[in-house]
C-alpha cells in the first residue's frame, strides 16, 4: 500500500525529526533516502530530547522498522557511536535494516570536505564538514567504497588503495596536508564489518514486499528542498537530493507507490551555511527570532540564519515535490509579535518576480516584496485545535496556505508530540 515521503520545504531544519516521531506509532517502516550525518533532527519526547545526525527517527518507534536505503552516506564511526547513545538511554536499535549498497563515508572525505572548504575562503559552501560531498562525487565518479565492500577484504583493500593513491597526492601535494594511510583506514573499516553485518540487507527488495503486504513506508528527507544538488541554490547546496524524486531513487521503490508528499514548513525561514537567503534579517529582528525559536545547528552548533516566511519558496517546493499536505511547524514562535511580514515575490533590477528568478545571479539580487499580517500575543503552545487558534493565528495560517500551494495539514506549537493540532492526518 502507501509509500509517504516527508521533504524539507525550504533549507532544513524545519521539523522533520519532529514530523516523523509524530506519525511514528502509525507506520511500519521509516527510511533514511539520501543525505548522511549531516542532518541533524531533533526529537522531543516527553522530558527527553534526541538528536539524530544517521539515523532515521522512526528508530525511537518500538514498533517500526528503521531503515538507512542506498541513497544514504554513511559514517560507520558515526553509525556506531549513535547506535550506542541510543542503546544507553534504553533505546532498542537492532531492528535497524541497512542497505548493503550504500556508500561509506570514509576519511580522507573528511579530510577533503574540510580542507577544499579552508581553500574556498570566503567562497565557502559553509558545509558540515562531515564529508558528504567528497562521498557523494566519488559515487557518482564510480570510485565509492559501498557497504557491502566491507564483506570482501580483497575488495575494500583494493578500493581504499586505489582511493588513496589519488587523494594522497591531492592531500600532500594540492593542501599541503599530511597523506593517509591505507593499513589504518583498512583495519578501521575491515573492524566494522562484524558489527554492522546483522543490520545488512537488500532494503528495496524488504521495503517493496512491505509495499505489497499493505504495510506503510514512511520516506523520512533530511535537508530541504532548497539544498537539493538539483533544485537548491546551487553551489549552496547539499550534495544528494532531498526532494520526492530523490525518495524513489534513494529508497529503491517506484514512483508509483508514492501516495502522499508531506512537506515540512517554518512559519518563517533559517539557512545554515553560505548562499542566498532574500529575507534573512541582519539585524535585532533576526536575533529575535534565533533566540524564540532556539535556531543554533544540531549537527554544527552553528548559530541559523533567520528570516520571514518565503511565499515564492514554498510555492516552489510544492512545485518541485508535488506536495500534498504542509506541516506548518514553530507557528508558536511568531507569538508576541505586532505585525508579521511575509514575502510575496521579489525585485531583481526593479523587475518584479513572482516567482524565485531563474538564475542564482538574480536570487541572488533578489530584494523581498513584503505584505504585513497582524500578530497575536496569546500564548499557543497549549493550544490543540485550530479553532482555539487567536483569530489572527489563524488568518496567518490560511493566508500562507493560500500563497504555498497545498493545504496545511498540521501545526506545530511547540517541540513537544503532542504540541501539533493535525487538522488532516498525515499518513
Ligand atoms: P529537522 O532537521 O528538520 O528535523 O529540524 P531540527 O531538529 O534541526 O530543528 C527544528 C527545531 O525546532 C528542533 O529543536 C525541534 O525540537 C523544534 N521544533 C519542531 N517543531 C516545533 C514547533 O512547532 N514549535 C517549536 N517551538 N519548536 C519546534
Ligand atoms: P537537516 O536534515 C540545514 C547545509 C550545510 C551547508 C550545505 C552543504 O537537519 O535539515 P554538507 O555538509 O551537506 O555538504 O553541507 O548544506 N546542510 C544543512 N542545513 N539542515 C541540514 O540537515 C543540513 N545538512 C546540510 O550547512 O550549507
Ligand atoms: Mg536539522
Amino acid at each position: 500500500m502507501p509509500a509517504i515521503t516527508l521533504v524539507g520545504a525550504q533549507w532544513g531544519d524545519e521539523g522533520k525529526g519532529k514530523a516523523t516521531d509524530l506519525v511514528g506509532n502509525r507506520v511500519d517502516y521509516v527510511v533514511r533516502y539520501q543525505g548522511g550525518n549531516n542532518a541533524g533532527h531533533t526529537v522531543v519526547i516527553g522530558d527527553q530530547k534526541y538528536a539524530l545526525h544517521l539515523l532515521p527517527s522512526g528508530i525511537l518507534s518500538p514498533d517500526v522498522v528503521p531503515v538507512i536505503a542506498n541513497g544514504v552516506v554513511i559514517d560507520p564511526g558515526v553509525l556506531f557511536e549513535e547506535l550506542r547513545g541510543l542503546q544507553e538511554r534504553g533505546v532498542d536499535t537492532e531492528r535497524l535494516l541497512i542497505s548493503a549498497n550504500a556508500h561509506l563515508i570514509m576519511p580522507y572525505h573528511r579530510a577533503l570536505d574540510k580542507v577544499s572548504e579552508r581553500f574556498l575562503g570566503k567562497g565557502r559552501i559553509g558545509t558540515t564538514g562531515r564529508g558528504i560531498g567528497p562521498t557523494y562525487a566519488d559515487k557518482i565518479s564510480r570510485a565509492g567504497v559501498r557497504v557491502q565492500d566491507m564483506f570482501d577484504p580483497k575488495i575494500l583493500r583494493q578500493k581504499i588503495e586505489l582511493a588513496l593513491h589519488d587523494k594522497n597526492q591531492v592531500l600532500t601535494k594540492v593542501y599541503n596536508r599530511r597523506g593517509l594511510e591505507l593499513e589504518q583506514i583498512y583495519d578501521e573499516y575491515l573492524g566494522y564489518a562484524e558489527l554492522i553485518r546483522p543490520h545488512v540487507a537488500d532494503t528495496s527488495l524488504v521495503l517493496n514486499k512491505a509495499l505489497d503486504e499493505g504495510k506503510t513506508v514512511y520516506l523520512e528527507g533530511s535537508q530541504g528542498t532548497l539544498l537539493d544538488i538539483d533544485h537548491g541554490t546551487y553551489p549552496f547546496v547539499t550534495s544528494s537530493s532531498p526532494t520526492s524524486g530523490g525518495a524513489c531513487a534513494g529508497a529503491g521503490i517506484g514512483p508509483t507507490r508514492i501516495t502522499k508528499v508531506v512537506g515540512i514548513l517554518k512559519a518563517y525561514t533559517t539557512r545554515v551555511g553560505s548562499g542566498p537567503f532574500p529575507t534573512e534579517l541582519l539585524d535585532e529582528q533576526g536575533e529575535w527570532l534565533r533566540r524564540q525559536g532556539g535556531e543554533y545547528g544540531v549537527t554544527t552548533g552553528r548559530n541559523r540564519r533567520c528570516g520571514w516566511f518565503d511565499a515564492p519558496i514554498a510555492r516552489y517546493a510544492t512545485r518541485v515535490n508535488g506536495i500534498t499536505d504542509f506541516f506548518l511547524t514553530k507557528l508558536d514562535v511568531l507569538t508576541g509579535l505586532d505585525r508579521i511580514p511575509v514575502c510575496v515575490g521579489y525585485e531583481v533590477n526593479g523587475v518584479r518576480h513572482d516567482e524565485i528568478p531563474m538564475t542564482q545571479t538574480d536570487f541572488h539580487h533578489a530584494v523581498p516584496v513584503y505584505e504585513h499580517f497582524d500578530g497575536w500575543k496569546e500564548d499557543i503552545t497549549h493550544v490543540r485545535s485550530f479553532d482555539e487558534l487567536p483569530k489572527n493565528a489563524q488568518a496567518y495560517v490560511r493566508t500562507l496556505e493560500e500563497m504555498s500551494g497545498a493545504p496545511i495539514s498540521a501545526i506545530g506549537v511547540g517541540p513537544g508530540r503532542d504540541q501539533t493540532l493535525e487538522l488532516r492526518s498525515l499518513v
